[in-house]
């Protein structure tokens, strides 16, 4: 079968990566895929966004099924689009994608189910914001209810933080109408966790645990990025406490949907707080995480093109999944100034040698090919992922081959997968 995936950063490599090694693939292309992605299939000069060319060429190059990366796509209706053409894609539709592209629906459909999260309310006018943060001790974090690359969230320790937060973008409109409506929550406390599932819409079936790390620092200091790193599995998710999140969390939710009249399909990701009162729910994405994909899917035995097969034709109960007990770490390598402004054109040498490792797979984000040289062209550059015997090989082995890597400015955080160590009793 002929797959086409849409999109161009790691967590897209990572797919790129996992479905070239399927005996049911026919030819993969990417649009527009990466440097990366180009060792896995054919990249095809055709932005995410551009839908109309994407079904041409799907229709051209007999493309079975679709896959779908980032969370933009889904929200403008691309898996609607090909299916209204007779091609099989895997993602939510629209109306669904809106539990990621809208917090104020998410939050609305999370309170129906009665499920557990933060304390909040939403907001479509800054004086109103500004009075209930104002009216608050505790600290607040303060969301853009749109899509903002990941980068719409402020958590605030202070009341006036919050404010100004508020202001940023409802008023100075620092993510663009991302920010027409805020939520403002109760900061909550403990560990989070990424959980991601393939859902038919009906059949749920969760993968490995994982973790993110958001903030640019070490030791969770500073801004927040798209994230830093991530592992898999997170020891804090133990088998009792999974069991919870999936009768508390992902039944109710994938229920809810159905109710709602917006049944799911795709990769549902959960990013969770684990508080001294249990999971709660901090956000809801509608597709696979960057880079918490990087890691799960080099732990996964199966196929994936057979399970996002099943998932489009309502059979994921036939399914089951093998995975590496091994765990896996993936170090993002950034350009220095990221997630502010940083330069780009940088050029990478290493790759190769960080390759030839055992058990080590590089897998590109933000790189381009300039005069035949690799160089940088985003934010994070590479997701530089590990096997290993334990967390704490895995991580020595990620960064064994993050050495090998250079470019002008390179910048990643050192302390990827240490909250494993932290949390494992
Ligand atoms: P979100 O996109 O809603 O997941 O928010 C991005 C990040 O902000 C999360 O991954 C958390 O690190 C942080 N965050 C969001 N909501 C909260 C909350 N209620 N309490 C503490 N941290 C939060
Ligand atoms: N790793 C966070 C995200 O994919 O949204």
């Amino acid at each position: 079968m002929n797959v086409l995936l849409i999109g161009g950063g790691g967590r897209e490599h990572a797919l790129a990566w996992k479905l070239a090694q399927s005996k049911r693939l026919g030819k993969l292309f990417i649009a527009p895929g990466n440097p990366g992605t180009a060792g896995c299939g054919r990249n095809v000069p055709i932005a995410a966004d551009q839908t109309e060319k994407l079904i041409r060429f799907a229709k051209e190059n007999r493309v079975g099924l679709v896959m779908v990366g980032p969370e933009g796509p889904l929200a403008m209706g691309v898996v609607d689009a090909f299916e209204q053409e007779g091609i099989k894609a895997f993602g939510p539709s629209k109306e669904a994608a809106q539990l990621e592209a809208d917090k104020a629906f998410a939050r609305q459909m999370m309170r129906s189910c009665s499920m557990s999260m933060a304390e909040g309310r939403i907001f479509d006018r800054y004086e109103d914001a500004k009075a209930y943060i104002a009216s608050r001790d505790e600290p607040v974090v303060v969301k853009a209810a749109g899509l903002a690359k990941g980068k719409g969230v402020i958590v605030c320790d202070e009341p006036s933080d919050g404010i100004l937060a508020a202001e940023r973008i409802m008023v100075e409109k620092a993510f663009g109408s991302a920010g027409d409506k805020i939520i403002v929550e109760d900061k909550l406390i403990g560990e989070e966790v990424s959980i991601l599932a393939f859902v038919d819409g009906r059949t749920i079936y969760v993968m490995e645990s994982s973790q993110d790390h958001k903030p640019i620092g070490d030791g969770d200091t500073g801004p927040n990025t798209g994230g830093m790193g991530a592992y898999s599995p997170a020891p804090v998710v133990t088998d009792a406490l999974m069991s919870q999140i999936e009768r508390e969390i992902l039944v109710p939710i994938v229920d809810g949907m159905n109710r709602n009249g917006t049944p799911y399909k795709g990769v549902l990701y959960a990013g969770l707080m684990i508080t001294a009162g249990g999971p709660r729910v901090l956000e809801f994405n509608v597709r696979f995480g960057d880079p918490e994909t990087q890691p799960i899917l080099m732990r996964m035995k199966s196929d994936l093109l057979e399970v996002c097969e099943a998932v489009c034709d309502g059979r994921l109960d036939k399914v089951t999944l093998q995975w590496d007990r091994r765990p896996a770490v993936c170090v993002v390598m950034a350009s220095g100034g990221y997630p502010g402004n940083y330069e780009k054109g940088k050029v990478i040498t290493g790759v190769d040698a960080a390759e030839a490792l055992d058990d080590v797979a590089v897998f590109h984000a933000g790189t381009a090919v300039q005069d035949d040289e690799l160089v940088t062209s985003g934010g994070r550059v590479l997701g530089v992922t590990a096997l290993g015997a334990t967390i704490s090989d895995a991580k020595v082995k990620a960064y064994e081959a993050v050495e090998k890597i250079k470019f002008d400015g390179a910048y990643c955080r050192t302390d990827i997968a240490d909250k494993a160590n932290k949390i494992r009793k």
